[in-house]
């Protein structure tokens, strides 16, 4: 363990309890946050808020430097090698998944890193290998993936409460892992380093995918003379995701789940009249909700099997 893992100077006054057994896990102290943009900038300063001394942040545009005078006011902006070099404890990596190798690797190169310290990026993509140039100077490795959507504005701290973080970390971090995850307010969900890019798929999958499906929602209806079609959206999306997560498949409802190929019939000839753009992606998504509607007993096979034809004749052209 590093000698520059500090143990918290409360803890160490509580009786030895298991809730001081938890609180003796080594805390990082000393920060350094590369990249001060929409995490990076947010997640410094809530680690600012639970004790952490964040030393310095880098970050060039003019975005990074608004979102360091709002989120970090008080924390110098350094040049990136500086940052690791100051960042004793922890140096944070908050960069774009495209630039995180390059990053990792001219620091590494650049002797900025050292034995003990603790790098952390906030890729949900990687895992640890993209960090081998820093484990191979000393340092100890953490991938470390706040499942949450970042705007760059104090109103991200808000949302941080509850949030998952997904985790890969060397089984000799994970102590100090679920408490730096713990300071932050979140959950640690570890993921096996495998399993990286399935996670994050998955997240990207659900999360944005979600935004294009709202918004392709409320361009049909203002096709349909809908004035606001957030106000129409709002109620039943809410209960349909609600109902989603907690009912799973059993939360379908609607012509796929009742093998009504009639009106999907209808609803394909109208989009691709009105909005072809958007026939494509319905027929995906209706014959994957049909696939998985059988699959959980929502729809008899025997009930699917007009439906199926339907979206069959338009995949190949027939009805087109
Ligand atoms: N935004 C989200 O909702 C979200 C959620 C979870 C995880 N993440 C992950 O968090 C990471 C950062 O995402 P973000 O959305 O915060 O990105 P962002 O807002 O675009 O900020 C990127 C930051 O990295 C800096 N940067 C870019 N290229 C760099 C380089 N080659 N060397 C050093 N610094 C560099 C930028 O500095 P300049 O000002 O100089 O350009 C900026 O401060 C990504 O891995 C992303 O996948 C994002």
């Amino acid at each position: 363990m590093s000698a520059r893992l500090r143990t918290h100077s409360a803890a160490s006054r509580r009786p030895a309890t298991l809730a001081s057994a938890k609180v003796a896990t080594p805390v990082l102290r000393t920060v350094g946050v590369i990249g001060a943009g929409r995490v990076g900038a947010t997640l410094g300063a809530a680690l600012v808020a639970a004790g952490h001394r964040v030393v310095a942040a880098s970050g060039s545009s003019g975005a990074s430097r608004a979102r360091l005078a709002l989120l970090l006011p008080t924390v110098p902006r350094r040049p990136a090698a500086e940052v690791a070099r100051a960042a004793t404890d922890l140096l944070l990596i908050a960069v774009p998944d495209d630039s995180l190798a390059g990053v990792v690797a001219g620091l590494a190169a650049d002797g900025a890193l050292r034995p003990g310290q603790v790098v952390a990026h906030t890729s949900g993509a990687h895992g640890l290998a993209v960090l081998e140039p820093a484990s191979a100077a000393g340092a100890r490795p953490l991938a470390l993936h706040p499942a949450m959507t970042f705007a760059g504005t104090p109103d991200d701290l808000g949302r941080l409460p509850g949030i998952s973080y997904g985790v890969t970390a060397p089984a000799d971090l994970r102590p100090l892992a679920a408490r730096l995850v713990a300071d932050l307010g979140g959950v640690p969900e570890w993921i096996a380093e495998a399993d990286r890019p399935l996670y994050h798929a998955a997240l990207a999958h659900g999360a944005n995918h979600l935004v294009t499906l709202v918004n392709e929602a409320a361009d049909r209806l203002r096709d349909a003379g809908v004035g606001q079609p957030e106000k129409v959206l709002a109620p039943l999306l809410r209960a349909a995701l609600e109902n989603a997560l907690r009912l799973g498949d059993d939360a379908l409802t609607g012509p796929v789940s009742r093998g009504d190929a009639g009106t999907v019939r209808r609803h394909l000839a109208r989009l691709a009249a009105t909005a072809p753009e958007s026939v494509e992606s319905y027929l995906v998504l209706a014959r994957r909700t049909a696939d998985r509607a059988v699959a959980a007993g929502r729809l008899r096979p025997v009930d699917a099997a007009a439906l199926l034809g339907v979206l069959d004749d338009y995949r190949s052209g027939v009805a087109a």
